[in-house]
């Protein structure tokens, strides 16, 4: 039993397009709206150091296996896991995998595209110097309650939600339509650098704020009790949350990387490529952190500020800083094509099995997916307003105060995406015969890259990802 030579999809042009592409799913709305969000909640530096530990010891390892496995597989995580489950003479219940997979992907596009729509939402507010007003208040509370304001303007009217959200899914699906290569690897070509030197410009105001050093204290001042006693009382919450972040950060855990790696050229180096993407997504994720934060503390305002933080922290800046609007605008249409390049990441995976079952064009299923989770996003539009009081599971004591977009997010984050990458681990360190896996990442199975990766792989994601849930539900306090 062989393996596809090649994708019927399509191939990336070369190792660099498919950096390229990986990077621009994984540097999005994770780093630049959630870092600094959850960041904030779990009170910084020890947080930070977890999520730091996760990236490098389970976060790199499970992205160099996830391509491997798109790589051998050629095929949607699907029908990879189904021949290559076949391959290894293991059950075909392995496709399950692909998927649970397609479920996330659906799950957190849902809420994804509402966060987006946020992004674009701010464009026009921006540029039209909504924002500038904020220099003729006279004192920090005023600002805050001023973009605070113009935040809650903007999540309270579900048709507003309703309207960008749709803006945001029909490109989206423009986008995948056309094709693995299309525009996406000439837009993220140029866009990367772009967004890297706004945030550079952006780190230079924040430096030019009167607290930037409690920013920076903030964020690697390394507080354990902060991490585990966020509320007075022992939680492993904050672990889980940093360890889902680094699987949501790196677009891992749910196939779309992958589906990417099904696109990868015959030779191109595994290791090497993902390293590069792991650097570029955490240096990205570091730096929205050192903008925000500083911003934050400057007007006297609290980190765990919530899911808004991002949208009415930086109005603060553009409202201040020179050519503010210019520069806002500039960001937050970056800060778009980022989720855009993000987002259709999020559905490829489903698409690309439409697509191998014959039955649907590319188009087609691209639009079926697309609809689909523009439905699910309703209930996150709901759910910052004619539905903020609702809270489904409030019985168990975790989810209580959680609106239904909390708990998407939660469990497509801090449950999902840490299983499959758990999933991904066994097979690729256990199951796949060690010669085909050595193959794949063009080196010997003696040398030391190869043992450490598998050491990794084969013990330190399994019992990492079983002790942070286990604590997560309290065995360890
Ligand atoms: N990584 C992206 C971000 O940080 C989001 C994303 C894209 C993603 N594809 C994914 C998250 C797959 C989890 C799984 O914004």
């Amino acid at each position: 039993m062989s393996t596809p030579e090649t994708s019927i999809h399509g191939e990336w042009s070369s190792r660099l397009a498919f950096i390229l592409a990986a990077t621009g799913s994984a540097v999005g709305l994770g780093n630049i709206w959630r870092f600094p969000y959850i960041t904030g909640e779990y009170g910084g530096g020890a947080f930070v150091i977890v999520y730091l530990l996760c990236i490098a010891l389970i976060g790199l390892p499970v992205m160099m296996a996830e391509v491997l496995l798109g790589k051998r597989g050629r095929s949607s995580p699907i029908n990879s896991m189904r021949i290559l489950a076949q391959e290894a003479k293991r059950t075909r219940w392995w496709q399950a995998l692909g998927w649970a997979g397609v479920v996330a992907g659906f799950l957190i596009l849902s809420f994804y595209s509402i966060i987006a729509g946020w992004a674009l939402a701010y464009i026009p507010r921006v540029a039209s110097g909504m924002f500038t007003v904020v220099n003729d208040l006279s004192t920090t509370k005023e600002v805050a309650d001023f973009v605070g304001a113009r935040f809650g303007d903007l999540v309270g009217d579900p048709l507003r939600l309703l309207a960008w959200h749709t803006a945001f899914m029909i490109v989206t699906i423009t986008m995948v339509a056309g094709g693995v290569q299309g525009g996406l690897e000439r837009a993220v070509r140029w866009m990367m650098p772009a967004l890297f030197i706004v945030l550079l410009v952006l780190v230079g105001y924040a430096m030019s704020t009167p607290k930037f050093m409690d920013g920076v204290h903030f964020m690697f001042d390394v507080d354990f009790h902060k991490l585990f006693y966020p509320k007075g009382e022992f939680s492993g919450e904050g672990v889980l949350v940093a360890m889902g972040q680094a699987f949501f950060s790196l677009s891992l855990g749910m196939g779309a990387i992958m589906v990417y790696g099904a696109y990868l050229p015959k030779h191109a180096s595994i290791a090497q490529t993902t390293t590069a993407v792991v650097v570029a997504d955490t240096f990205i994720a570091i730096l929205a952190g050192l903008i925000i934060f500083p911003i934050v503390f400057s007007n006297g305002l609290e980190p765990g500020g919530g899911a808004g933080l991002v949208f009415k922290i930086l109005p603060i800046a553009f409202g201040q800083m020179p050519f503010g609007s210019v520069m806002g605008t500039l960001f937050f249409v970056l800060l778009a094509l980022a989720a855009w390049s993000s987002a259709i990441s999020l559905i490829e995976p489903a698409v690309a099995w439409l697509v191998e079952t014959g039955k649907f064009s590319r188009l087609s299923a691209t639009i079926g997916c697309g609809v689909a989770a523009w439905l699910v996003g309703f209930a996150t539009v709901f759910s910052f307003n004619i539905w903020s009081g609702v809270h489904p599971l409030s019985m168990f004591s975790a989810f209580k105060d959680k609106t239904l977009f909390n708990l998407i997010e939660y469990l497509t984050t801090n449950i999902m995406l840490p299983l499959g990458g758990l999933f991904i681990a066994i097979f690729v360190a256990w199951l796949m015969k060690r010669q085909i896996v050595a193959e794949e990442l063009e080196s010997s199975p003696e040398s030391f890259g190869y043992r450490l990766w598998q050491f990794l792989l084969r013990y330190v994601t399994p019992l990492g990802v079983g002790l942070v849930f286990l604590n997560a539900i309290g065995v360890f306090s």
